[in-house]
């Protein structure tokens, strides 16, 4: 007998290939996970994660491979086969039915019926709040699921996966929805059906939670098998390496600021929301050419009617906007884009790119009247084209030539280096970043911080808003903090204290 054979294996994938047309989503990967452990399955968006899983589950077949379960070679045909096998999964998009409540949503397709059919409600909702109470998934079993939170919503589904009868338990990118807290109560609940016994695969490309939770850990990269290890042994900066195929700095590198004369400048601006409430009070704000200033704030603090009346998609009430000392306030959105600033939105689906474009087309979406992309009105298709080539090759977006792909099938990290790529490429004054790195694995996280960072040295004003304080600490040379729709301090990066920023975030008063 060999010895991976001795171990007791609830799942042995071995030898998986799935093709989607052409296209090798996995190609001989494997996969052993041990009974009752929490086994984490790692990889960048596109990695083949979910294909893996839903082969598991039985959504897809496999073209080559064999999957054993419990030392049993097994034959899933399709999910009701998975679950015969005591295989539960909870996918990324919840399957609930809204207006349902939460125990009708567990017994739905396989009601316990009584004399002739009548379904026992009341038998399902018993045994819900059993296992509810085992594992501290607390819910509501009479409430409906519209009315419960995305948290709430997960524990529905795994909870349906438990009530029929699930002994190993996928999870698809659970956290990706949850709030801090919730995630905290997940790795609780996903820790005490392990120690009963359940084995839990879980996906994600999040470092800390994979630290946190999982006790093996499996990396696949673009659909190949790179190893499985023991999480105690490895560090976070390890695991992002194996995932992206090379150094990763979890940590910023860049050198001093050299700073230029202000090239943005915002004097007393005052710009209202839609109900007539102030939301940006007499803020001034310098922007110099050759650093990154840093906008740290809470959510809701005239962060975004900043941005929105710089971009002229709002009207400034009072107060001046310059570029390169010329006035842009109160002018069309083109002009805004003409004086030199460009912008990285923080909705990229509905400001940045036009989704059922191809990448091309995205890509001249703000310039495709001009010389040389058209002339006297007509499309110049090859010049857009090589134009495309060029860009997808020097901004490394994946895949190579998917030039006349629609945007639509890129995963998300690949449509933002698209959007960077693009307001980069025009070569502007301004760069303004929102969000830049919102829903982004590491890999695409470096890759945006090295780009701003790089749009600094070559003297542009980089003004970046982010909602998360480690992102402006490490990326910014300034920081100013906003509250209340003004700028309450501005401080050098270098040296600033997190536990002080915070406080001027929430209102305090600055010593
Ligand atoms: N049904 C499908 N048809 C065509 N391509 C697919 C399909 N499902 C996934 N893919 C492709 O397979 C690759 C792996 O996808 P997926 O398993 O969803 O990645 P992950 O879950 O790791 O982010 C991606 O390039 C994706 O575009
Ligand atoms: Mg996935």
């Amino acid at each position: 007998m060999s010895p991976a054979a001795e171990k007791d294996y609830a799942v042995q994938m071995r030898g998986i290939s799935k093709y989607f047309g052409a296209f090798c989503a996995l190609n001989n990967v494997q996969l052993s996970v041990e009974k009752g452990s929490i086994h984490a399955l790692l990889g960048e968006n596109g990695a083949g994660k979910s294909t893996l899983m839903n082969i598991l589950y039985g959504l897809y077949q496999a073209d080559t491979g064999e999957i054993i379960i419990n030392g049993q070679r097994e034959n899933i045909k399709n999910p009701n086969t998975a679950i015969k096998l005591g295989i539960g999964m909870v996918h990324q998009h919840f399957m609930l039915v809204e207006p349902f409540t939460v125990t009708q949503n567990i017994m739905l397709g396989m009601e316990k019926t009584r004399f002739g059919g009548i379904m026992d409600e009341a038998a399902t909702r018993v045994e819900v709040q059993e296992l509810s109470q085992r594992y501290g998934l607390y819910i509501d079993p009479d409430a409906k699921v519209e009315d419960i939170s995305v948290g709430m919503q997960q524990r529905v589904e795994i909870l349906k996966a438990l009530y029929r009868g699930a002994e190993i338990l996928i999870l698809d990118e659970p956290t990706a929805v949850l709030t801090p807290q919730e995630i905290g109560e997940l790795i609780h609940i996903m820790r005490k059906l392990a120690e009963d016994g359940k084995t839990i695969i879980i996906i994600t490309h999040k470092l800390g939670e994979i630290k946190q939770s999982a006790d093996y850990c499996t990396i696949i990269r673009r659909g190949v098998y790179i190893d499985t290890v023991d999480v105690q042994q490895v560090d976070e900066t390890q695991l992002a390496s194996m995932m992206v195929g090379r150094e990763v700095k979890l940590t910023v590198q860049k050198e001093a600021a050299h700073p230029g004369p202000a090239v943005l400048d915002i004097q007393d601006l005052t710009v209202e929301d839609s109900r007539g409430i102030d939301r940006v009070r007499k803020l001034s704000l310098q922007v110099h050419a050759g650093e990154i200033l840093g906008i740290a704030g809470i959510d809701g603090n005239g962060q975004k009617e900043l941005i929105e009346a710089i971009m002229n998609m709002v009207p400034a009430k009072t107060g001046k906007i310059l570029v390169q000392g010329k006035e842009i306030q109160n002018h069309a959105p083109a002009d805004t884009l003409d004086a030199g600033v460009s912008t990285i939105p923080e909705d990229r689906h509905k400001h940045g790119l036009v989704l059922d474009f191809t990448v091309a087309e995205n890509f001249v979406i703000e310039n495709f009247k001009k010389v040389p992309y058209s002339s006297r009105g007509i499309l110049n298709l090859k010049e857009i084209r090589s134009h495309a080539d060029e860009l997808i090759e020097k901004f490394d977006v994946r895949p190579a030539g998917c030039a006349p792909n629609p945007v639509r099938g890129l995963s998300g990290g690949n449509q933002q280096k698209l959007i960077i790529a693009r307001e980069v490429d025009n070569n502007p004054h301004v760069l303004i970043a929102v969000q830049p790195t919102r829903g982004l694995d590491v890999g695409a996280i470096e890759y945006v911080h090295k780009a701003l960072i790089e749009a600094r040295d070559q003297g542009k004003a980089v003004l970046l808003v982010s909602l998360e304080l480690d992102e402006i600490m490490d990326v910014s040379d300034r920081i100013a903090v906003i509250y209340n729709g003004t700028i309450v301090d501005i401080l050098e990066a270098a040296g600033a204290d997190e536990n002080h920023i915070g406080l001027l975030m929430a209102g305090g008063k600055k010593e």
